[in-house]
């Protein structure tokens, strides 16, 4: 959820940091800070708030090395002031560290040092111990001292350090965290994540659990956890730099909805051969084993939980299997019943989310198949599951998801048509047709796009409501749910879903004149109950807006306000549908002057429980 860059060379190391960081500041943002060894000690600078109130902090002359490590951190033990943000030193300021992730037993190493040390504590945090450790293991030899230190720390953590007395190189550390090393030519950096590199570098390592990395400017060199050297393959970086950038779009958001055509074609192609069939080569799934799972269980959190509700609903129609789908919180503490015949969908971006890991890893052990649907390569889930179908959508840099959550739902149809023709469930007309739609979405992504000017000025008129419901049947409801949280998350409108036909069971006493719902009715086969539905609201005065496919005038008669998509089947519908929604978040949020890209209280990629 924080971010991590370390940069060693012959340039100034603050500027390749800042500008690391605030590629990363998406992952968390309340706080940064930057340490740089100089003259012999350890100078730290740190600010709370954005990078740029760091960058006011260092731009004095004399704050200035080739070496150096910084962090961006998003709050999870202490509060965001500047004595939690990292880096932390130890006393003698002689070592610091930057850390992502969490140390179970930092209280007890905390004790510890101050009872057998007299160890003073500046912050709050966990991470402060892991500096201190190794400052009490150091003799000179930093990779040595980091190794004692991890060894008395559980937990998951990335960790990046440096000493005063080594300012030739950095060493970091890895578990259940993601670290990679960025590969340059007389300089390397260290990373958390790729896009924090991604303009100086195109090659990176993937640093593995329990390994230690020790970067000087010309060498990077990898150690297993008993300390022999490891020889890792190069992995390169397909991603562009600009990828990671904003081009000329205001906010990252509004540039990653307009990239979905793009993206949507390239999950889609990268798994299709010409014959229509699809393409598994790196999937180990065997017929066998897609005939013989009797049970499916989809887990993910937010967004990837949304994907996951369609996902089911159109894996159970192409493959008839029963799918069971549970955000990951949830299903780690009911019974499940899993067997070797369960397969376990994990749905992810960022490929880091604890709960889904840990999810992930409790099916494992009970002798599920994993096969997981993730955004980032190399990333925790990926390499804990059996298979992994990777969804092409690039950095996705805004905190709101949107082109993550696109792509998601392709691999769910992809999964599903698989699953539907290996199991002989689906003949080959309905195949073929669903096949046609799904590579005409991006064509008529491009279409909604067009009518971004009309959803921004709804958007102007509707900014002002305090309560916004999103309604659905079917598959409309899976993406209601979406709708309604990437409405709240970016424009902090208290947004409610509910599937259109419960809110007789209670919740319409909640509509009246002030109330604002969308009604989603792009289900061809459930159009004329959610005609009725609506009808229902407005009785009450509520605002509709009414999302139909194009052509369902019955929808804008019964509703104050209509957005139509193009005409599509009923399956494929979610992924145009929620175009708008986002759209519609989008203008709302910019109304409102939020901000957009870093909503408040919420970071990236939740590696917490
Ligand atoms: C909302 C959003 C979050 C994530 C959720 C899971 O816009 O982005 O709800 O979808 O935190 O994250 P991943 O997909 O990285 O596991």
């Amino acid at each position: 959820m924080c971010g991590i860059v370390g940069y060693i060379g012959t340039d100034h190391a603050k500027e390749k940091i800042i500008d690391g960081l605030k590629r990363l500041e998406y992952r968390g943002y309340d706080s940064a800070g930057i340490a740089l060894p100089i003259n012999g000690s350890i100078e730290i600078r740190k600010a709370v708030g954005e990078i740029k109130n760091l960058e006011s902090k260092i731009s004095e002359a004399e704050f200035d090395s080739s070496v150096g490590i910084g962090h961006t951190r998003w709050a999870t033990h202490g509060k965001p002031t500047e004595a939690n943000a990292h880096p932390h030193g130890n006393m003698e300021q002689n070592i610091a560290i930057v850390h992502n992730g969490i140390i179970e037993n930092y209280q007890e190493i905390r004790e510890w040092l101050a009872t057998e040390y007299g160890i003073k504590f500046k912050s709050e945090t966990d991470s402060e111990v892991i500096a201190h450790l190794i400052g009490l293991y150091y003799d000179g030899d930093l990779l040595a001292a980091v190794n004692k230190a991890v060894a008395e720390m559980k937990g998951a953590y990335a960790v990046a350090a440096i000493a005063a007395e080594e300012p030739d190189k950095i060493v970091a550390v890895r578990k259940d965290a993601p670290l990679v090393a960025g590969i340059g030519k007389g300089f390397n950096f260290i990373a958390s994540d790729i896009p924090a590199v991604l303009k100086y570098v195109q090659d990176v390592y993937l640093i593995e659990n329990n390994e230690t990395v020790v970067l000087t400017k010309d060498n990077i060199v990898i150690y297993d956890e008993n300390g022999n050297t490891v020889k890792r393959d190069v992995y390169p970086v397909e991603w562009k730099a600009d990828a990671a950038d904003k081009a000329d779009y205001d906010h990252f958001m509004l540039k990653e909805i307009h990239e979905q055509p793009k993206v949507i074609r390239e999950t889609l192609m990268n798994r299709l051969n010409e014959d229509g069939s699809i393409r598994l080569d790196d999937i180990s799934m065997t017929k066998e084993d897609i005939e013989n799972f009797n049970k499916i269980y989809i887990v993910a959190c937010g967004t990837a939980y949304h994907a996951g509700l369609v996902g089911k609903m159109v894996i159970e129609r192409m493959a008839k299997i029963p799918v069971e789908i549970d955000v990951a919180s949830e299903f780690r503490y009911r019974d499940t019943f899993i067997d070797d015949n369960t397969l376990f969908i994990a749905i992810s971006q960022s490929g880091e989310t604890l709960d889904t890991l840990e999810a992930l890893r409790d099916a494992k052990s009970r002798g599920a198949r994993i096969l997981s649907v993730v955004n980032a390569v190399g990333s925790s889930i990926a390499r804990e599951s059996d298979d992994v179908f990777y969804t092409l959508a690039g950095p996705e840099i805004a905190v709101a998801s949107t082109k993550a959550y696109t792509t998601q739902l392709i691999c769910m149809y992809l999964i599903g048509l698989y699953m539907g023709s290996t199991r002989g469930t689906m003949d080959k007309e309905y195949y073929d047709r669903v096949l046609d739609e799904l590579k005409a979405l991006p064509g008529k992504v491009e279409k909604i796009l067009y009518s971004e000017e009309k959803i921004k000025d709804m958007a102007k008129r509707y900014h002002f409501n305090d309560h916004v419901f999103f309604i659905g049947r079917g598959l409309d409801s899976g993406v209601s749910y979406e709708g309604s949280l990437k409405l709240k998350e970016i424009s902090y409108i208290h947004s409610f879903a509910i599937a259109a036909g419960e809110l007789k069971h209670g919740t319409i006493a909640l509509m009246d004149s002030e109330t604002l719902v969308v009604a989603l009715a792009t289900q061809d086969i459930l159009y004329d109950k959610m005609v009725s539905n609506i009808e229902e609201i407005r009785a009450r005065d509520a605002h509709v807006i009414g999302l139909a496919k194009e052509g369902r005038t019955e929808v804008e008669k019964v509703s104050n306000e209509a957005i139509y998509i193009p005409e599509c089947i009923d399956e494929v519908a979610p992924v145009l549908a929620v175009i708008p929604l986002q759209i519609f978040a989008y203008y709302v949020a910019l109304e409102r002057g939020c901000s957009i890209d870093k909503p408040k209280n919420l970071a990236k990629s939740v590696t917490v429980e």
